[in-house]
C-alpha cells in the first residue's frame, strides 16, 4: 500500500466513526509561547482538552510535527526524525478507552490487514496514578494476556510538557521479525528494532500542575498518535522507513547526484540525514521560517547545515539538497499545498544557505588552521565548538584534521560548551516570564473574548471585566499602574507587527486613565496597559487617540503599497518576512536574494505613488478563508487564519479581483483610500541577511511631519547660508570644496613651515663645528615643540636646536642635541635661557625644555640665547 493510500484510509476510517477530519495545523503553535515547534496531534487542541473551547466533540487529523530534540540521532537508527507525520484521533469528553482501544484493533488488523499475531500492546502498571484496570480488561477481548505488557511512567504515561494535559497510555508495537538480537529476553521493552511502538493511545484525564501533582481535568479525553512513517514501513514490508516510499525518491535522487550506492554505514547515514533534513527544512521554509541563529530560525539553519555537511563528506563540491525541494512537493503530491506554492521560495532559501554554507566552511578551514598553527597539543573545547557554531565546522571534522597536526581536540569541553549553547535555546521559552504565561492562560480561561470594534470606531462603552497591578496580581480597584480586560474595545491589540493602540479610559465626560499600549498575549483577552483609576464592573467610555490610530494606520496601508509594488517589480517569489508598523514609521522585511538596480528600485517607487494618487478605494471584508486562493490573496507563510479571514483590498472590487491593486488578508488597520497614505518617504533601504532585505520608510501624515522637520533644516540652513533654499546644495558643495582646497592649503603650509630648517630666526656654527638652529614657532602650543625639533634635526648630524614660542602669554622652549655634540649638554643651556626668563627648565643632556616670562622683546632674547651659546 501506498503511504498516501495508509494516510488516507486512517483519516477515511475515522470519518466513518463521525469524527470529523481536520487539517493540520501549522508547524509554529500560534498562541502557544512555550513551544517551539508543534510536535504532536493534539497540539492544536490543548484548550479543546483543558475543557475551555468546547466546540468540537471529536476529531481526526494528519499533522506534520517536527521534533529535533533527538537531531544527532538522526541517520544513525533506523526510525529517528526530525519530521514526521502524526495520525491521530481525539475525543473531547466524548468516547473514552472501550472505543479507542477497538477502533485501534479494528482498523489495523481489518482496514490494514495486518496480522494480529504481530502485535502487542502495553498499558500502564500503575504509579502516580491506579494500575490501568480498563484498557487491560479491554485489551483482553482481542489480545491473549502474554502479549500485553505492563510498563510504568517512563512508557505508559504521556505528557505533553513540564505542566498540561496528561495521562496514562497503551500502546500498539508492531513485530518487524527477529533481528539476530541475542537477548534470551527479547520483547517489546528490548531496543534491538524488532518491536516497534506504532500506535500510542493517550487518556488525558489530568492537568500536571507546576508542582508536579496531578489535577482531573474536567472530562475524559483521549489523544492517539500514530506515526505514519512507522505503519507505512509495516504496511510496505521495510525494515527501516527510508525504504519507504515518503523516502525513496529522495535517498533514490541524492545517490544519483552524489554517485554512490548507498551501501556503506557512511552512506546510508548521509543518505538518512539528507533525505530527513530536507523534509523538515523544506515545511520550515514553507511556513515562513528563515534560517538565523536564534530560535526557529537556528533550528532550520542547523538542518540545513547538518545535511549540506553530510553531503560534502560524500564529495559533494556544490550546492545541490535545493534540488531534491521538488522531490518533497511530489512526495506529498499537493497533500501540503504550502509545499507546492512556495517551491521556488523553498528552493531560493536552501540553495542561499548552502551556499552560505559552503563558504563559511572555507573560511572555517582557514580559522582552523591558524588556531592549530599556534597551538601546543590540544585545541580548546570552546574553540572547536566556536568553529562549530560560527562556521557550522562539524566537530567530526575539526578532529580529523586536528589529528593530522598531531594535535587533539579536547572533546569533553567541547561537549560542555555545547551544553550550555543548548541551554541557551532551551530558555527559548523564558522570554515570556513562566508566571506571566500562567496568567495569561489563567485569563484566558476565566473570561470572555474581548470583542473587538475598532475597525469601524474609534471609541466604544465598556464594563471592566479585571483589572491587574503592575504584579500581575488581580485586584478589584487599580489606582496607578496596571492592566485591565474590558468586554468589548475600540483599542487594536499588538498583532501582525501593528503596534497597540493609545488612548484614553473616561467616565463621565472626564478621562479617568490613560492607556500606553494594549496587548492578547493569547490571542483572545485584551490586556489595555493603563495608568489611573478603574474599578471592576463599572461601564467606561474607551477612546482611541485618533491622530496616533490615523498615523500608524497610514503606515500599515503604505506597507501593502510597498509589497504588492516590490511583487509587480521582482515576481510573486517576494515574501513579507517580517513587519513593523507604528504611528511614526514602517519596516518591512522581505525575502530577495538579488541587489535591485536604481532603475528597479525607481518603477518599485514609482508603482507606489502612482497608487496613492490614483486615490484606490481600499475595502475590509470577512471572507471565507477559500477565497483568498480564488481571489489571489497575499498570505504569510506559516501564518493560521481564522475562517472566515479579514480580507484587504485596494483598488478594483470583490467582484472583480483582477482589477485590484493589492488584496492581502491582515488583521491590521488601513485607510479608506490609498490616497490616505499622501506619501511614501524611504528612510534606509539595505540587505538584512542572506536572501533577505529591508524596508525602513515612514508614510501618511507622519511623513508630511519628517518632511516638514526636514523643510525647516533646510531653510535654518539656507538663511545660515544667505542663499535661497534651492540653492543649498550648491552653495554647500561649494563650501566643502573651499574647505578642502583651505584643508590642504593649511597642512602644506604646516608642512613647510615646521620643516623648513631654513626659516629659522637665527642659526650660526659653534667653536666645535656644530651647528645652532634657533626657531621662532610661531602660534605653537608647548607640547607641539618637541616634534619641531625633531623634524629639524632630521636635518642635521651635529646640531644643537632650539625652539621657541609665546604662548597664552608664557615663553616656552625646548633644546635638542641632535647627534653626539662634545661639551655641550642641552639640559645646562635650557637652564641658563631659563635664568634668563626667570623661569625653570629641565630634562635630560640630549634633551631638556623649559619656560619663562614673555616679556623680552624677540630679538633680544635670540641675542641672549646666542650669548649664553
Ligand atoms: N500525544 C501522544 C504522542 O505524541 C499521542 O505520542
Amino acid at each position: 500500500m501506498k503511504s498516501t493510500e495508509v494516510r488516507n484510509s486512517f483519516l477515511q476510517f475515522f470519518k466513518s466513526k463521525g469524527l470529523p477530519v481536520l487539517p493540520s495545523s501549522s508547524l509554529i503553535p500560534h498562541n502557544d509561547p512555550t513551544l517551539l515547534f508543534t510536535s504532536a496531534g493534539m497540539v492544536q487542541f490543548k484548550a479543546n482538552f483543558l475543557g475551555i473551547d468546547k466546540s468540537l466533540k471529536n476529531a481526526a487529523t494528519c499533522q506534520k510535527c517536527v521534533r529535533t530534540t533527538d537531531i544527532d540521532s538522526v541517520g544513525f537508527t533506523e526510525r529517528h526524525l526530525t519530521f514526521f507525520e502524526m495520525l491521530g484521533n481525539f475525543s473531547f469528553g466524548d468516547y473514552f478507552k472501550k472505543e479507542a482501544i477497538g477502533w485501534a484493533w479494528e482498523y489495523l488488523t481489518q482496514v490494514l490487514k495486518l496480522d494480529p499475531a504481530k502485535l502487542y500492546v502495553s498499558i500502564y502498571k500503575g504509579g502516580i496514578a491506579p494500575r490501568d484496570e480498563e484498557a487491560y480488561n479491554t485489551w483482553l477481548q482481542y489480545v491473549p494476556k502474554e502479549r500485553i505488557f505492563e510498563l510504568d511512567e517512563a512508557d505508559n504515561f504521556w505528557t505533553m510538557g513540564p505542566t498540561g494535559p496528561c495521562g496514562p497510555c497503551t500502546e500498539i508495537y508492531y513485530d518487524f521479525g527477529d533481528k539476530g538480537c541475542k537477548n534470551p529476553h527479547c520483547d517489546i521493552t528490548c531496543n534491538c528494532g524488532r518491536f516497534v511502538e506504532i500506535w500510542n493511545v493517550v487518556f488525558e484525564s489530568y492537568n500536571r500542575q507546576e508542582d508536579g501533582s496531578l489535577q482531573p481535568l474536567p472530562q475524559n479525553n483521549i489523544d492517539t498518535g500514530m506515526g505514519l512513517e512507522r505503519l507505512v514501513m509495516a504496511m510496505q514490508s521495510k525494515r527501516n522507513i527510508f525504504e519507504t516510499d515518503l523516502f525513496t525518491p529522495l535517498t533514490d535522487a541524492a545517490k544519483e547526484i552524489l554517485h554512490i550506492e548507498g551501501h556503506t554505514p557512511q552512506e546510508i547515514s548521509a543518505l538518512r540525514i539528507i533525505a530527513d533534513h530536507v523534509r523538515s527544512s523544506s515545511f520550515l521554509i514553507a511556513e515562513g521560517i528563515l534560517p538565523s541563529n536564534e530560535g526557529r530560525g537556528y533550528i532550520l539553519r542547523r538542518l540545513i547545515r547538518r545535511a549540506a555537511r553530510y553531503a560534502k563528506l560524500m564529495g559533494s563540491q556544490k550546492p545541490f539538497l535545493y534540488t531534491l525541494a521538488k522531490k518533497v512537493s511530489q512526495i506529498f503530491d499537493g497533500l501540503y499545498p504550502e509545499i507546492d506554492k512556495n517551491l521556488s521560495h523553498i528552493e531560493e532559501v536552501l540553495k542561499t544557505e548552502e551556499t552560505l554554507f559552503f563558504n563559511t566552511l572555507q573560511n572555517g578551514e582557514e580559522k582552523l588552521s591558524a588556531l592549530l598553527a599556534k597551538k601546543g597539543q590540544t585545541l580548546s573545547g570552546e574553540e572547536a565548538f566556536y568553529l562549530h557554531e560560527t562556521f557550522g565546522f562539524p566537530l567530526e571534522l575539526t578532529r580529523e584534521i586536528a589529528a593530522a597536526k598531531g594535535v587533539k581536540v579536547d572533546e569533553d569541553g567541547y561537549q560542555k560548551a555545547k551544553e550550555a549553547a543548548a541551554a541557551k535555546s532551551r530558555s527559548y521559552a523564558d522570554e515570556f516570564s513562566k508566571e506571566k504565561v500562567k496568567e495569561f492562560q489563567r485569563l484566558e480561561n476565566a473570561l470572555p473574548a474581548t470583542v473587538f470594534t475598532g475597525y469601524d470606531g474609534l471609541t466604544q462603552k465598556a464594563r471592566v471585566l479585571a483589572l491587574l497591578n503592575q504584579d500581575f496580581e488581580e485586584v478589584q480597584s487599580l489606582c496607578g499602574a496596571g492592566y485591565a480586560v474590558f468586554d468589548s474595545t475600540s483599542f487594536y491589540a499588538e498583532s501582525g507587527g501593528q503596534v497597540g493602540d493609545i488612548g484614553q479610559v473616561q467616565k463621565d465626560g472626564q478621562t479617568v486613565a490613560q492607556v500606553t499600549d494594549v496587548q492578547k498575549p493569547l490571542g483572545k483577552v485584551y490586556l489595555h496597559q493603563v495608568n489611573g483609576s478603574l474599578h471592576v464592573g463599572e461601564e467606561v467610555m474607551l477612546a482611541v487617540d485618533k491622530a496616533t490610530r490615523l498615523r500608524t494606520t497610514a503606515n500599515h496601508s503604505a506597507i501593502h503599497l510597498v509589497n504588492a509594488a516590490l511583487r509587480q517589480v521582482f515576481g510573486n517569489g517576494v515574501h513579507q518576512s517580517g513587519s513593523f508598523v507604528s504611528a511614526q514609521r514602517l519596516r518591512f522585511d522581505y525575502t530577495l536574494s538579488k541587489n535591485p538596480t536604481e532603475e528597479e528600485w525607481k518603477k518599485v517607487w514609482q508603482i507606489v505613488q502612482e497608487a496613492i494618487e490614483a486615490a484606490l478605494p481600499v475595502r475590509c471584508q470577512e471572507r471565507p478563508l477559500k477565497d483568498a486562493a480564488r481571489l489571489g490573496a497575499v498570505t504569510l507563510l506559516g501564518e493560521t487564519y481564522a475562517d472566515p479571514a479579514r480580507f484587504v483590498l485596494m483598488g478594483g472590487s470583490f467582484e472583480e479581483p483582477e482589477k485590484k491593486y493589492s488584496l492581502e488578508l491582515c488583521g491590521g488597520t488601513h485607510v479608506s483610500n490609498t490616497a490616505q497614505v499622501i506619501t511614501v518617504v524611504l528612510l534606509k533601504e539595505g540587505s538584512l541577511s542572506a536572501g533577505v532585505r529591508r524596508i525602513e520608510a515612514v508614510a501618511g501624515p507622519a511623513a508630511l511631519d519628517y518632511l516638514k522637520r526636514v523643510n525647516h533644516e533646510v531653510e535654518k540652513m539656507a538663511a545660515r547660508l544667505t542663499v535661497p533654499v534651492p540653492e543649498v546644495g550648491p552653495r554647500l558643495n561649494q563650501l566643502l570644496d573651499e574647505i578642502r582646497e583651505v584643508k590642504k592649503d593649511y597642512s602644506a603650509f604646516r608642512e613647510r613651515t615646521l620643516a623648513a630648517g631654513g626659516v629659522a630666526q637665527m642659526s650660526f656654527t659653534m667653536k666645535n663645528g656644530a651647528t645652532v638652529v634657533m626657531q621662532k614657532a610661531e602660534g605653537a602650543q608647548p607640547r607641539e615643540l618637541r616634534s619641531i625639533a625633531d623634524t629639524i634635526g632630521q636635518k642635521y648630524e651635529k646640531a644643537l636646536i632650539i625652539v621657541v614660542s609665546d604662548h597664552e602669554g608664557k615663553r616656552s622652549f625646548v633644546v635638542k642635541m641632535a647627534g653626539k655634540l662634545e661639551n655641550t649638554d642641552a639640559l645646562q643651556v635650557a637652564k641658563q635661557i631659563a635664568v634668563s626668563l626667570n623661569g625653570r627648565a629641565g630634562g635630560r643632556p640630549d634633551f631638556a625644555q623649559g619656560g619663562g616670562e614673555a616679556k623680552k622683546p624677540w630679538q633680544e632674547f635670540l641675542a641672549s640665547a646666542k650669548e649664553i651659546l
